[in-house]
């Protein structure tokens, strides 16, 4: 189905569909994520009905099932914006988890290429993607500095292997950890973005230097409260929208790419059409209205690992 998504402009001249497929972790060890055929299903219905963006993550353990959903929906790479992350325990070797990111793709050069969380995780450690400390805490590699990360992701810029490269959960006093040296600006942060968990301060310091933001969780995760906020409902039947349309496209209003996730066909093909009618039909004070709840009481995060650092967001958990 041939539908017009709208772009943004990156701050290196490039340009990113506004909307994406978010993809999950999938692990065994949690049956209610999403399974590896539901991905590979969603992805290759979500190409058929018009998306051309893909955001996932070596972290997910998705990469192949992605890369067999892009193959099964017959669209050509080359029309297909893949993005995919760099996980912790790879930042002192980013072009080697690159590669292994390449391969389970299937793919020779990836869209957007993002450090997945400021937080280096022991190479060595117990297990290979959650290494832990006999105390149970992850165990985290306190010595390595995310400037040189971000050094080895520029390398892999300048190789040609990716065409963009960003961040991902990052707040202000993170990001200050790799401007001073970057030679290259982050396109994207990519972040918990959604009505009850703006960000309106680190936003606005992302548009100082012209750093997209990009939400995870545009509607508020698995079972979320979002959907039947009464603010967002009332827009949503003042303008004869879904309650996701609502949330969707109140982000892309203010310039956010959205990354909602589903496994669900008849979601994945609302969620699209949905947020485009909405950008369409939002009005300023309806954006307003939306961007006030959190502040009214309402602000709230859902996810929050327990990394044992200071990540520097306000509205985090007190580490323990
Ligand atoms: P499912 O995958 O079963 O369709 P987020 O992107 O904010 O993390 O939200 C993902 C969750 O929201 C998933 O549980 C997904 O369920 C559900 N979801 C996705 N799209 C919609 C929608 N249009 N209406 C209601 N729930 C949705």
């Amino acid at each position: 189905m041939a539908v017009n998504v709208p772009k943004f402009k990156l701050n290196d001249g490039k340009e990113i569909p506004a909307v994406g497929l978010g993809e999950a972790l999938v692990d065994p060890r949690f049956p209610n994520l999403s399974k590896p055929e539901e991905v590979t299903k969603a992805v290759e219905h979500a190409i058929k009905e018009g998306y051309r963006h893909i955001d996932c993550a070596w972290g997910y353990g998705n990469e192949k099932d992605v890369g067999e959903g892009i193959r099964l929906s017959g669209v050509p790479r080359s029309e297909i914006f893949i993005t995919s992350k760099l996980w912790g325990t790879w930042h002192s070797r980013v072009e080697e988890c690159l590669d292994q990111t390449l391969s389970n793709l299937g793919t020779d050069y990836l869209d957007l290429y993002l450090i997945h969380w400021p937080v280096p995780l022991n190479p060595k450690g117990n297990h290979p993607v959650f290494p832990l400390l006999p105390d149970g805490k992850r165990d985290v590699d306190h010595a390595w500095k995310l400037a040189d990360t971000w050094k080895q992701m520029e390398a892999v810029l300048k190789k040609g292997k990716v065409r963009s490269i960003g961040v991902s959960n990052f707040s202000q006093t993170k990001l200050e950890e790799i401007l001073p040296t970057a030679e290259i600006i982050p396109v994207v942060n990519q972040l918990e973005l959604h009505i009850y968990n703006p960000q309106h301060k680190l936003i606005e310091f992302m548009k100082s230097k012209n750093i997209t933001p990009q939400a995870y969780s545009p509607l508020g995760s698995t079972n979320s409260p979002l959907l039947t906020d009464p603010d967002v409902v009332s827009i949503a039947e003042q303008h004869k929208l879904q309650p996701a349309d609502v949330l969707l496209g109140y982000l892309l209003a203010k310039g956010i790419v959205v990354l909602p996730k589903s496994v669900t066909p008849s979601r994945i093909t609302a969620n699209l059409t949905g947020a485009i009618r909405a950008l369409e039909t939002l009005t300023k004070v309806d954006v307003e209205r939306l961007d006030g709840l959190a502040a009214a009481g309402k602000q709230k995060r859902f996810i929050t690992p327990p990394w044992p650092v200071d990540l520097g967001f306000e509205h985090w958990p007190k580490l323990l």
